[in-house]
């Protein structure tokens, strides 16, 4: 959600630090800022509510020469978004500028212990405080001022520091919210930021800060020490991603541009996964011993991650034979669950970073389960917090609305599936060939649907209209119903409602009329039928319907206003790519509203907070 940066080096800072915020505009905010010497033996500070751009323009109004300085963009938690409340915060000297991602818990009681020493505050933050806090604590050395302020902290934080009297550093730190630092050698400059996005362009070679490590930043490299101060030398991480992977690349939005890296993503996420009939998941170390003791599965995860689960449920079902339940985290992590040391828990998470997640996950680990993490991101959080990772090969998502990870998640839990059918003994060398080679089929079949959008475009016409959409589907046809819906919600802020078609009639059936779209899934599955008797209740209804149907399927012409087709494929593979006309179909209504499909109003990417 927020995003910090930092520059030191022998440009201009304020253009590095804009250029940085910019790329951390994805993540969602509402105000920014940035500070920087002055050269008068002051600080700088230029924050705004709004738009980077904003900020930009001001900073361009002013005279900056600094080649060193730090910038933010704020999500609102303690404090309405304002300038005021916008990052950075300074000291009561305007000595010392910090930016914060996270959140002080103690903040109230910190703020009284500083107001009654003298401090002013100026905001209603919970930041503000430790700006204060390194005031108290200086003494000629921020490193070690930071050292100390960290001890006072309860909650997450990443902070970046200046101090006008030491313009040849910045310090960083960290808790429970990412930092990355690196060094640029040939430009003689170190960079910091929340998100490697914003230091990709500088520096491919990385450390990832763990918690309770601080670094110093010079234009000469970056040290790193403990909490102790003792120095220590963390690993380098060196990151492939390529910078076009951060810039849309011709498309108008990184959405549509993240929908058309789908079959990559997938490919990527399945190659060399099954060989000679057998799943090769090393990553998943688990012995026989371990597999064979596993009798529940528990997935946890939030929004499209613990979608991406239920369709994992229904094949591990399905082809593993093993109960699986599949959690919300943040319900999971304060209802005491049932988990033990018999319990495989899949923890999933795009960012790495949900602290939702990341408190299920201890919480699973400190009842004994072996938890494993399918995320997007190298380096996060619950990659270190977790007994195993699979990533999934998504890429780096930008747009807001998880779309590439989201087909990427169900790919690696389909093999994560096939591996639990293979281990317990429930598929053959040659049922797990058969299900890999349908699973390699859908790289090309969601080219297929990205080829011709033109009856998409049509059904979001329709759609846009409405004031309420409901979603419905069987099986698998029901778990991307609820992906479904909640992308249209996000992005077009039209209310809509996903159901288990069988489920219309116990109630929701009631809010059915002319003014009501329904979109249903009906492609191939075991329970088609089903669904299509639910469709001709819903017509009764008098409601439209948007159908999304396996091509050939003329029956779902003759009864909906719009069919969305999908090629033909084995029903759960459908969860692939019959989620691909219903992303599109809420991009397009979303354009259809006028809506800012990747900067959806409320939406961070990444929720690092509770
Ligand atoms: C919706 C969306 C969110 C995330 C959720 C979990 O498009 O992106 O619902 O899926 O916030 O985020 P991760 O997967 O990063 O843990």
């Amino acid at each position: 959600m927020c995003g910090i940066v930092g520059y030191i080096g022998r440009e201009k800072a304020s253009d590095i630090l804009i250029e940085g915020l910019h790329r951390l505009e994805y993540r969602g905010y509402d105000s920014a800022g940035i500070a920087v010497p002055a050269g008068d033996g002051a600080l700088e500070v230029i924050r705004r509510e709004g738009k980077v751009e904003e900020l930009e323009r001001a900073c361009a109004a002013r005279e900056l020469p600094a080649t060193m300085g730090i910038g933010h963009t704020r999500w609102a938690t303690h404090g309405r978004p304002s300038e005021t409340n916008a990052h950075p915060h300074i000291d009561c000297e305007g000595k010392i500028a910090i930016v914060h991602n996270g959140i002080i818990e103690n903040y109230v009681q910190l703020r009284d212990e500083l107001k009654a020493e003298g401090h002013t505050f100026r905001s209603e933050t919970d930041t503000e405080i430790v700006a204060h806090l390194l005031e108290k604590y200086y003494d000629g050395d921020l490193v070690a001022a930071m050292a100390k302020t960290v001890t006072r902290l309860e909650g997450a934080y990443g902070i970046a520091a200046i101090h006008v009297d030491h313009p040849d550093q910045i310090v960083v730190t960290r808790k429970d919210s990412p930092i990355v630092v690196g060094y640029a050698a040939e430009q003689q400059a170190s960079l910091l930021a929340s998100d490697i996005v914003a230091v990709m362009n500088y520096t491919r070679d990385v450390i990832f800060l763990e918690d309770g490590q601080i670094a110093k930043l010079t234009r000469e490299g970056i040290t790193c020490y403990d909490g102790n101060l003792a120095p220590i030398e963390p690993a380098l991480t060196h990151v492939d991603w390529d910078a076009e992977s951060a810039e849309r690349g011709g498309y108008p939005d990184f959405m549509l541009k993240e929908i058309f890296e789908q079959p990559r993503a997938v490919r990527d996420t399945i190659a060399g996964a099954v060989k000679n009939g057998r799943v090769l998941l090393d990553e998943l170390d688990l012995d026989d011993d371990d597999i064979e003791a596993i009798d529940s599965v528990c997935i946890i995860g939030c929004g499209t991650s613990y979608h991406a689960g239920l369709v994992a449920r229904e094949l591990i079902e399905r082809w593993a034979r093993i109960p699986v339940s599949v959690e919300v985290a943040s319900e999971f992590r304060y209802r005491d669950p049932i988990v033990g040391s018999n319990t495989l828990v899949i923890a999933i998470s795009q960012s790495g970073e949900t602290a939702d997640t990341l408190a299920a996950v201890r919480i699973a680990r400190a009842k004994g389960a072996q938890v494993f993490a399918v995320t997007n991101c190298v380096g996060s959080r619950i990659t270190r917090e977790s007994d195993g990772v699979l990533y999934v090969r998504a890429n780096m998502e930008i747009s807001v609305a998880a779309t590439k990870s989201f087909l990427a998640q169900i790919a690696c839990l389909m093999l994560i599936a096939m591996f639990l059918g293979q281990k317990k003994g429930r598929l053959t060398t040659r049922q797990v060939n058969s299900l890999y080679y349908d699973l390699r089929e859908t790289p090309s079949q969601i080219e297929d649907i990205l080829q011709d959008t033109a009856e998409i475009e049509k059904a979001a016409k329709l759609i846009a209209k409405a004031h309420s959409v409901m979603y419905v589907g069987r099986g698998i046809g029901s778990t991307i119903c609820y992906e479904g819906a909640l992308k249209l919600k996000e992005i077009s802020y039209l209310h809509a409602e996903a159901y288990p078609a069988g489920e219309l009639k116990h109630g929701p059936i009631a809010l059915l009329d002319e003014t009501v779209p329904v979109v249903a899934v009906v492609t191939d599955s075991p329970t088609r039928m089903q669904t299509l008797s639910n469709v001709q209740e819903i017509l009764a209804r008098k409601s439209h319907v948007v159908a999304v149907a396996t091509e050939g399927d003329e029956e779902a012409a003759r009864i909906a206003d719009c069919v969305l087709y999908v090629p033909p494929c084995k029903d759960w593979c459908s969860a692939i790519t019959a989620s691909v006309p219903l992303q599109l179909l809420a991009r397009y209504v979303a354009l259809e509203r006028g809506c800012d499909v990747d900067h959806p109003r409320n939406l961070a990417k990444s929720v690092t907070v509770e």
